[in-house]
This record gives structure tokens, C-alpha cells and sequence, in this order.
């Protein structure tokens, strides 16, 4: 009899940090407690997966050649890990989660990295989180940054994590007990492949080509840029990674107030200068901010729809989900 094997890995929600992956920055993500599980036993020459959330099942072939073509559309998840792993044996089993799907928790990468776990990946918590990057590049096109896969596969229990997507670091920070994090749906679907994702990490690829890494840059290097968007588009980048900074040393000391006046300037900046908010998120983040107890609000991940994260104190906010910190993604064996 062949071992049964189970999967975990977990959605993130990101405190603040946004769209400044992709050059490098500073994040502030936490896993959370929703995540998907995937049950079953490796053998066989294909990866055949049930989803009680799918009508279609995913079965991917060993050799699968081109993820993004396979069907239905979530097996392009599995597929693009299949490809990336490329395991000696196959897998028959279960997918179950507890995530919102397409809400901006990240639930296509956890589930790249249950299935990676699933299919046998052993390497270091980083690797897993890369591997599930390229399986998302392949499975969806999106340029996507290490921060959503990074964050499930190295979560850290009550912490939020600070990560330099540069120097690959880790460093976890522990969210005060006084302080809820609350995750809102702002009612419009988000979808990354076709959004304008890619547009705007090309706009940051060009003014890194003009003032280097904007990781390093000043507000004032950036005068070197004479597109007004390309300017306001590395404004944010260059001004969210103080922020990053600046919010997780203010976590680590307590300060949630002063976490939460960061998050809302770090809307506003998405807003304004990244330009990748709605008026449904801008609604939902001033109506949050008007309720009493409610520290920060911001839209959280790509934007384009999707949800909002609030910091509040504890009861404050009475709809959404209140995510707890959690570790990250496990494989059990046996
Ligand atoms: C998506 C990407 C991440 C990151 C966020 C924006 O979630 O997958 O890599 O770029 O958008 O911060």
C-alpha cells in the first residue's frame, strides 16, 4: 500500500508592500489561517486532482508541455508545477480549501505549493517558493513577484513577515495581540492575466534603466524621468519600500497606530500614483476608515478589484474575514 500523503499550504494577506516585489523592494505579508489541503497517494503516470470548489477535475500528464494551454483553467496551476517539477511518479487525490478564490489571498499560490509538497518537492522553504513563482508564470503569463509564494511557504505563527525580495531574507515580525487583521472583499472579482500587472512592471523596469534600482533610489533621483507616469509609477515603488520599512519596525514596537497611518498613505499612493485601485476598494477603505476602531486600511495585493486588509482593534470590524497569522506550508507523509 503506497503512503498517504497531505499537503497544507496557506493564502496570504499583505499588510503593506504592494506592486514593489517585482523590483526587488520590501513586503509585509502574513499567511493566514485558510489554506488548501491536498490528500492522496503519489504513483501512477498522471497528477490527477478532484476540487470539491471545481465541476472539472485537473489531470495533468507527466510531460505536459504547455501549462497555460491545459484545461480546465485552475489544472494550469498544477500543471505549471508538473512542469516545473517534473516528479518521477504521479499523484491521485483530493483538493480541498479554504480560501476565496480570486479574491487577491493568493490562492492560486497556495495551491502551487500544496501540489509541489504533494508531488515530492524537498528543498529549502525559498526554492519552494520559487518554484511555485515560475509554475505561476507558466500556468497564468502574469510576471508575477516571489512575495504570495514566499509568504505561504514560510509563514511564521502570530508573525507577519518582513522580506526583502533582493537579499531573499526573512525577518518574521510579531503582531501585537491588541490589533486584529481584517480581510474585506471589495465585490469585484479580480483577475491578474489581462490586468494591466505586467504594464506597470514594465513601466518599473524602465525607470530602473534610467536611475537604477529603485530599491536604493530617492524621490529625488527620480527627476531623472521625464514621463510623468513613469515618474509616478516609480514614486510609489521608491515611497511604499520606506514604508515597508518603517511599518515593520512600528509593528515590532507596537505602534499599531502609526502602522495603520502608513497603510492608508500606502493606498493612497496606489491610488494615485501606481493607479491600480477602484472606486469599489476606494469606497470600501474610507468606509472602513470611518469606523471607529479601525487603525489602516489598504487595497492588498495586485489591486484591480479584490480585497482590503484593515488593521483594528479586536470586534471593530463585524463583516469580512479576520485572519490570524499563521506558519507556513507542511507535508505530512504516512
Ligand atoms: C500579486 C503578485 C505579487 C505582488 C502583488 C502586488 O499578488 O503575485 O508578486 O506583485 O501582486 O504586490
Amino acid at each position: 500500500m503506497t503512503d498517504r500523503v497531505v499537503a497544507v499550504a496557506p493564502g496570504r494577506v499583505n499588510l503593506i508592500g504592494d506592486h514593489t516585489d517585482t523590483t526587488g523592494g520590501w513586503v509585509l505579508p502574513l499567511a493566514i489561517d485558510r489554506a488548501t489541503t491536498i490528500t492522496g497517494e503519489r504513483g501512477g503516470p498522471v497528477v490527477a486532482l478532484r476540487s470539491a470548489t471545481e465541476a472539472e477535475p485537473a489531470v495533468v500528464p507527466l510531460d505536459v508541455a504547455d501549462p497555460a494551454a491545459v484545461a480546465p483553467a485552475w489544472a494550469r496551476y498544477v500543471a505549471g508545477v508538473v512542469a516545473e517539477l517534473r516528479p518521477a511518479e504521479g499523484f491521485v487525490g483530493e483538493v480541498g480549501t479554504t480560501l476565496p478564490v480570486g479574491a487577491g489571498l493568493s490562492s492560486s499560490a497556495a495551491l502551487e505549493v500544496a501540489v509541489a509538497l504533494a508531488l515530492g518537492f524537498d528543498g529549502s522553504t525559498l526554492d519552494l517558493a520559487r518554484l511555485g513563482q515560475r509554475a505561476e508564470h507558466r500556468a497564468s503569463g502574469v510576471p508575477c513577484g516571489i512575495m504570495d509564494q514566499l509568504a505561504s511557504a514560510a509563514g511564521v505563527d502570530g508573525h507577519a513577515l518582513l522580506v526583502d525580495c533582493t537579499e531573499l531574507t526573512v525577518v518574521p515580525v510579531p503582531v501585537p495581540d491588541d490589533v486584529e487583521v481584517v480581510v474585506v472583499h471589495s465585490g469585484q472579482e479580480r483577475a491578474l492575466a489581462g490586468s494591466p500587472y505586467a504594464e506597470r512592471r514594465a513601466r518599473c523596469e524602465a525607470a530602473e534603466a534610467v536611475v537604477g534600482p529603485l530599491r536604493s533610489a530617492t524621490v529625488d533621483d527620480l527627476d531623472a524621468l521625464d514621463d510623468p507616469v513613469t515618474l509616478a509609477r516609480a514614486r510609489h515603488v521608491v515611497t511604499e519600500n520606506a514604508r515597508v520599512r518603517a511599518a515593520a519596525a512600528a509593528l515590532a514596537a507596537g505602534d499599531v497606530v502609526e502602522v495603520g497611518r502608513l497603510m492608508v498613505d500606502s493606498h493612497a499612493s496606489l491610488r494615485d500614483d501606481f493607479e491600480v485601485s477602484t472606486p469599489a476598494l476606494d469606497g470600501l477603505v474610507e468606509r472602513l476608515l470611518a469606523t471607529p476602531g479601525v487603525l489602516g486600511a489598504r487595497l492588498t495585493g495586485a489591486g484591480f478589484g479584490g480585497c482590503v486588509v484593515a488593521l483594528a482593534r479586536p470586534g471593530a470590524v463585524r463583516e469580512g474575514w479576520t485572519v490570524r497569522a499563521a506558519a507556513g506550508a507542511s507535508v505530512r507523509v504516512g
